[in-house]
């Protein structure tokens, strides 16, 4: 088995590590146009000098409609590449790989961000929010409810996703995610909870994931070279809901159609569930997709020790494992680990040797 220290390659791209940070929302695009700002910079490009072997930006819409709130980034259009190429640049300056997540928020899309604007839920129009949609009319619980999408309007979604991806190339990314988890478009066509079609959308296992292998495809036609992830929520936590199975089954198709590693994490379609949060609590939902799919994986969810990372990794639980909350807290945890497992890294940066831990 690997270690937390090992490279991992995908495709062109080769990871010094596989200690990853997840797409993070930081809702700090105050001027509305999707511009990633000098916040994304620092935070991003600190947990890269920190050691990361790859740095996923948040949750970017691929359509404006597709942000979650108005302070979302974007990559719809150029001033937007230039904004991620500055980025982007930095993070390669510092051995990090660079990804983004693509992203469409559907239903739960236009609401205020968490912080900066007063205001919980839909955000309405006079306010600068936007009529959202999905694969069905049934609202998330407490925002407005949603248009269905005609097959013209998933066509146009697709061809978003695409031309969000290759703009990204453009600016250097080196990897492209699919947000298909946390209750997102992607996610509300998964799910039987949220997905009502009658059409070649909706019904059947196979039909709800085609928008998803789809999107999959369109990406993979870009490059040969890109490695292409999904997130996916593993669960919706709920009777009648997504599954780990239905994950599995439909990580294999995706993988078919040219993704190369899933990043699995769970729940935020429905409310009123119980999410049983602890120490790892994702890892066995990866670890099932792993094994009952035969894809790699990475976990999620309450990793916050060198030794709990690696022991995920040496285990073959999982390929890599990626830190949210414990990378805000702590951007140079990656340079932290390898001083409390003993190993010796050439990447600290020369700004930083006379730091090391002697
Ligand atoms: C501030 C914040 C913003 C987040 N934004 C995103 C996001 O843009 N996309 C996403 O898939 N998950 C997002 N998440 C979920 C994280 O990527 C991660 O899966 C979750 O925090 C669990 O990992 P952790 O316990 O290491 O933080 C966010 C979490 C936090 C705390």
């Amino acid at each position: 088995m690997p270690d937390l220290f090992d490279p991992l390659t995908l495709r062109s791209v080769t990871f010094r590590n596989r200690i990853w940070v997840p797409a993070l929302c930081q809702y700090t695009v105050s001027a509305r146009d999707g511009v990633p700002t000098d916040w994304h910079l620092v935070h991003l490009g600190s947990m890269a000098a920190g050691g990361a072997g790859l740095v996923i930006a948040e949750a970017t819409g691929v359509s404006p409609e597709g942000r979650i709130s108005p302070h979302d980034t974007g990559i719809w259009n150029d001033d937007q590449v230039a904004g991620w190429r500055r980025v982007v640049d930095f993070l390669h300056s510092q051995g990090a790989a660079a990804g983004i997540q693509l992203a469409h928020a559907g239903r739960k899309a236009s609401v205020y961000p968490e912080w900066g604007v007063p205001g919980k839920g839909t955000m309405p129009v006079s306010e600068g929010g936007w009529q959202t949609v999905s694969a069905s009319t049934l609202p998330f619980t407490g925002y407005e409810p949603p248009i269905a999408l005609d097959a013209a309007g998933i066509d146009t979604v697709v061809a978003d996703f695409e031309a969000a991806g290759r703009r990204a190339l453009e600016a250097g990314f080196d990897v492209l995610e699919v947000h298909a988890a946390h209750g997102y478009l992607v996610h509300q066509f998964l799910s039987p909870l949220s997905n009502r079609r009658e059409d070649e959308y909706g019904g059947s296992l196979e039909n709800r994931a085609r928008l998803l292998l789809r999107i999959v495809a369109a990406l993979r036609a870009i490059s040969d070279d890109v490695p292409v992830l999904v997130r996916f929520s593993a669960t919706d936590y709920a009777e009648g809901g997504w599954d780990e199975a239905q994950t599995a089954t439909v990580a294999g198709w995706a993988a078919e159609a040219g993704a190369d590693f899933f990043d699995i994490s769970s729940g935020g379609n429905v409310t009123g569930v119980t999410i049983p949060t602890g120490p790892g609590y994702q890892v066995h939902l990866a670890s099932f997709v792993h094994d009952n799919a035969d894809v790699d994986v990475a976990a999620v969810g309450l990793i916050t020790t060198a030794q709990q990372a690696s022991d995920i990794v040496t285990s073959g639980r999982a390929s890599a494992v990626l830190l949210g909350r414990e990378m805000m807290r702590d951007p140079h945890f990656a340079l932290r680990a390898a001083h409390e497992l003993g190993v010796e890294l050439d990447y600290w940066p020369s700004q930083y040797l006379r730091a090391r831990w002697s």
